[in-house]
């Protein structure tokens, strides 16, 4: 049977930022969560370093603000930059009051009597974390509140389709639902709501190799997308420098707190290189890490570079970072003795779904918070440990908004429901497999992190013919996971090659040969991509 759901509020996403907000929303508000695996399984829950607010007295907001600013390389909204650093403490004490267990120090070496560890582009010690597990942490706390709160009804397996609008001549445009896939009975339902949330992380998975989880497939930025928001600055992929290099290693992320903590990058003949590039060395922002190894291993025809923390003794080693050293020692590397082999992957997606400070989007009704959202705070490159912040924040000031639109805002009346009549079962899910494939592959090949005219050109060609097969197929077929999955990647694939196109220079994350030159002073402004359904949003 079809069912037909009404909630107050439905969040698309159980991350930090979902369940965060989730938890915020006082209990008489009936709250559905909707993630497409079990509950946890996201990026949060694979987040190792931490998160960074000032919490030590040495450190200043002001500090925390320009080394943001710098990161992002002349392209970060100061204000929101601003709100973040200034509400980070203040979450840092709710996660503590909701449970999360971060590495304690004594108070005698830190005045905030937690272990703040540093990453690339802090110039303070400020990321406070859980050993080198800290979205673990935070993400299973987060789940275990979610669900023993009565308001909060959770689908799991569950993967959202199409938000539902009101029609777009309708001068008050806004959001009233989704249709979701129940994977478990393979139906369409529709989720009827008077808000509705897009919290659903990044687009990573677009590339061949990424630190980020299967799910990572851009899902709340297709979406939007595709509803008539303004996406912005998707050129603005983050390579984490360091992801292990192993043939049975799929994802591991090796965080950045080893090089906060000394660890050194080698060349194959154990000679340091980051001396050459950059005088912050192995804690220069992420974007001038990810280049130079990049440059290495071109130079030397190598496959991998190492990050090698053996001069440090083996207790420490084993005391704060538990989870690299079991996971490297799984695949025959005792970081304790041995350098680990690491290569870039991309990790973060910078751009997203433009959102103001209460979180709102361009249609009413409709929020998107965390890595979905683009808010300004990360520029042209998001500074190491900033992103479970800024999911933390914008989930409190999403919490404080919606409260005052609901009162004023109406049940909707039950949305259409999701018409099969005219599709069938696809006889040949390889189409989507091999699509699949092809698109992480020439994303990785020609839009990773150096990029060219032609390259992009390619690129741009590749995602034509995909859009228009994946089209054709999800209008003849009944939909599936890995089918609505590839709809929304390569729709945000689209997305990213359009804007690095635009951008004429080279900046924070994005490199491109044919435009070496950096800080464009013309170019200094997002790049903003504007949908042909797009209409500027009017208040209710
Ligand atoms: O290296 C890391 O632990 C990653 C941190 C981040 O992406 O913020």
């Amino acid at each position: 049977m079809k069912k037909n759901y009404l909630h107050d509020v439905l969040i698309i996403g159980s991350g930090a930022a979902g369940l965060s907000l989730a938890l915020r929303l006082p209990s008489d508000i009936h709250i559905a969560v909707i993630a497409k695996r079990n509950l946890n399984e996201g990026s949060t829950l694979y987040a190792q370093g931490g998160i960074s607010a000032v919490l030590d007295k040495q450190d200043s907001v002001a500090s925390h603000v320009a080394d943001t600013l710098a990161a992002g390389a002349g392209l970060c909204d100061e204000k929101t930059v601003r709100l973040v650093v200034e509400n980070g403490p203040k979450n840092i004490h709710w996660l503590l009051k909701e449970g999360v267990q971060f590495t304690q120090e004594d108070s005698a070496i830190s005045s905030s009597g937690f272990h703040l560890t540093r990453e690339g582009g802090h110039s303070h010690r400020r990321v406070i974390h859980a050993a080198d597990s800290t979205g673990y942490s935070v993400e299973t706390t987060l789940e275990q509140q979610a669900r023993s709160r009565e308001n909060i009804t959770l689908y799991e397996h569950h993967i959202a389709i199409d938000l539902i609008t009101s029609k777009q001549d309708n001068p008050t445009n806004r959001c009233t639902g989704a249709y979701i896939l129940n994977l478990e009975t393979e139906h369409v339902e529709t989720f009827n709501a008077r808000i509705v949330v897009l919290a659903t992380g990044g687009a990573s998975k677009v590339y061949l190799y990424t630190s980020n989880p299967d799910v990572a497939t851009g899902d709340g930025i297709a979406m939007a997308w595709r509803a008539g928001c303004r996406i912005a600055n998707m050129e603005f992929i983050q390579f984490h420098p360091t992801c292990l290099y192993h043939p049975k290693a799929k994802s591991f992320l090796i965080t950045e707190a080893l090089r906060g903590e000394g660890a050194y990058l080698k060349r194959p003949d154990g000679s340091r290189f980051m001396p050459d590039y950059d005088e912050r060395t192995e804690l220069a922002p992420r974007d001038i890490v990810a280049h130079a190894i990049d440059h290495e291993m071109k130079r030397l025809g190598i496959e991998c570079v190492y990050l090698d923390i053996t001069h440090k003794p083996a207790e420490f080693i084993q005391e704060h970072f538990p989870t690299v050293y079991s996971r490297c020692l799984k695949f025959g590397i005792d970081i304790t003795r041995e350098p680990i082999p690491v290569v870039p992957a991309a990790h973060y997606t910078c751009g997203g779904v433009i959102t103001d400070h209460r979180a709102q989007t361009d249609i009413n009704g409709l929020y998107a918070i965390g890595e979905t959202a683009y808010t300004g705070l990360h520029g042209a490159n998001r500074m190491a440990s900033n992103s479970l912040l800024e999911c933390l924040v914008f989930g409190q000031l999403a919490c404080e908004d919606i409260q005052q639109v609901l009162a004023e805002t109406p049940a909707p009346p039950p949305a259409a429901k999701w018409d099969e009549s005219r599709v069938t079962d696809s006889d040949e899910e390889v189409v989507v497999s091999h699509n699949w494939e092809e698109l992480r592959h020439f994303m990785w090949d020609y839009v990773g992190i150096v990029r060219s005219n032609k390259r992009l050109e390619r690129a741009k060609r590749r995602v034509n013919l995909l859009r228009h097969e994946i089209r054709w197929y999800y209008d003849n077929f009944r939909v599936t996971n890995d089918l609505l999955e590839l709809r929304n990647l390569v729709d945000v694939a689209d997305l990213i090659i359009r804007s690095a196109q635009r951008r004429r220079e080279s900046r924070g994350l994005h490199y491109t040969i044919d435009f070496p030159q950096t800080d464009d002073v013309t170019q200094k402004k997002p790049t903003i991509l504007i949908p042909d359904n797009y209409s500027p949003r009017l208040s209710d």
